[in-house]
């Protein structure tokens, strides 16, 4: 599409509040233009400045009492759990067995896989989230479905089949050689295809012999620029499986570290229950952590201790997960809240500067994706939120006592979720209108 521009207050951050000065990270700009051209940022400025020179006839959508961000970035999600959301009364092992393994294996139709990728694509842009790192499930099939999802959006997900050769049905496992060969297979099919990336994509160390960890390891070293993703340290009960199932190994990271899957591009979740070399180890190594605080309450599985991850000796890269379905919310708005919740638990404060940063820049960084997506500034790609400070009755209240954009962006955080999401931008185009009649997404090409 030819140039075109949205109007309204843009946030964005060009640091990491979590080890720099807040106020400096911040970039606040009230009645902005952010011209959008060739699926990117092409320039951003004061309204009344850069308005007068946009060439005549150019369209500016203007977002009146709207905030523009960067969409937000999910670094863990698991879209076949979308339909077993809220499940009932278990922990996480139990959970699995009761609920996660069931529904997995429905993924082996197209047909279902293509319905759930088709719900789960609209849920994430109906929160305003532009790019997530998916777990799909053992079936090929199922990875397809979602890419090819993704692609009628042109959004840049990162996504992998499961791999799991023991602890799970019959049904759901593959072997070493199928997972390899299956996950490259995948990875010649979709890694890079577009704005695709492919993510490889052991489930936990339970459900890999060493085996099939050291194939993962083969993968990311023969494929350039792909991703690994994997659960760490979630659960206690996890924890002592993982090491009595490898006693030769130090520690549960130690497993991963063994197969030669922990550095850039992999993405661990939850890492609740970490000790202080394991920490050090995903500094050194360059290896993020996705905190998925929804999951961590709905689970009983414990607080992530986020300030201690992002010490400034030796800062961990951290993203924002919600973990769908052991997470309750699509909204990054809602995640944050319990993140706030959960720091607070640990005696600790994040702020509403550093809880927007986590949700956009925060995960990009996670993600390495740090010099494409989550800021709002020119020659980025353009994937934004509008959000709508006065989406429900008592969020439109309580803006009115907000004395600064710090105060403006708490209240979103703990009183928004999907309402609060007025449209969403992907590669410049808008993909989601919430107040559009009739079918409120919009496919790229389609007018
Ligand atoms: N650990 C292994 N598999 C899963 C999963 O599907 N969800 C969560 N939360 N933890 C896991
Ligand atoms: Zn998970």
């Amino acid at each position: 599409m030819s140039t075109h521009a949205i109007r309204g207050d843009v946030v964005t951050f060009r640091g990491d509040p979590f080890l720099q000065d807040p106020q400096q990270c911040l970039v606040y700009e009230r009645d902005a233009l952010v011209v959008l051209a060739d699926g990117k940022i092409a320039d951003i400025g004061p309204a009344d400045q850069l308005g007068p020179r946009l060439p005549a006839g150019t369209e500016v959508a203007h977002y009146k009492d709207a905030i523009i961000s960067a969409g937000f970035i999910d670094t863990h999600i698991h879209y076949p759990q979308t339909q077993m959301v809220a499940a009932f009364g278990e922990h996480l092992l139990e959970w699995l067995n009761k609920y996660t393994f069931v529904v997995e294996q429905q993924f082996a139709g197209e047909e279902h896989s293509r319905h759930i990728a088709r719900v789960f694509l609209r849920e994430l842009l109906r929160c305003g989230t532009t790019t997530a790192a998916i777990y799909c499930t053992v079936h090929p099939q199922s990875v397809d479905a979602l890419f090819e999802e993704s692609t009628r959006f042109n959004t840049r997900m990162v996504a992998g089949k499961v791999m799991m050769n023991r602890n799970a049905p019959e049904a759901l496992l593959d072997t070493t050689e199928r997972g390899y060969r299956e996950s490259s297979e995948l990875i010649q099919r979709w890694h890079g295809k577009g704005r695709q990336v492919y993510c490889i994509t052991p489930r936990f160390a339970p459900t890999s012999t060493e085996d099939q960890l050291a194939a993962c390891g083969a993968l990311y070293r023969e494929n350039p620029g792909t991703y690994v993703q994997t659960h760490l340290c979630e659960n206690k009960d996890e924890i002592a499986w993982v090491l009595s199932l490898f006693p030769e190994r130090k520690s549960y990271l130690d497993v991963y570290a063994h197969a030669g899957i922990v550095g850039p591009r992999s993405i661990y979740g939850h890492g609740i229950h970490l000790t202080e070399d394991d920490f050090a180890t995903c500094h050194q190594t360059g290896a993020a952590l996705a905190h998925c605080p929804t999951s961590n309450f709905f689970l009983g599985s414990g607080l992530f201790r986020l300030f201690d991850a992002k010490k400034a000796a030796r800062p961990v890269r951290v993203g924002l997960g919600t973990d769908i379905g052991a997470g309750t919310s699509f909204s990054q708005l809602q995640t944050l809240n319990e993140a706030y919740k959960v720091a607070e638990m640990n005696d600790t404060k994040i702020t509403s500067i550093q809880a927007f940063y986590l949700a956009t820049r925060g995960s990009a960084e996670a993600l390495y994706f740090d010099d494409r997506i989550g800021t709002v500034a020119p020659g980025y790609e353009a994937d934004l939120v509008v959000l709508d400070p006065r989406s429900t009755p008592l969020l439109a209240m309580r803006s009115e006592y907000c004395s600064d954009i710090a105060e403006q962006l708490f209240v979103l955080m703990m009183l928004g979720d999907d309402r609060a999401v007025r449209a969403t931008y992907v590669a410049g185009e808008m993909v989601y209108d919430r107040d559009a009649q009739g079918d409120k997404f919009r496919y790229p090409g389609q007018a």
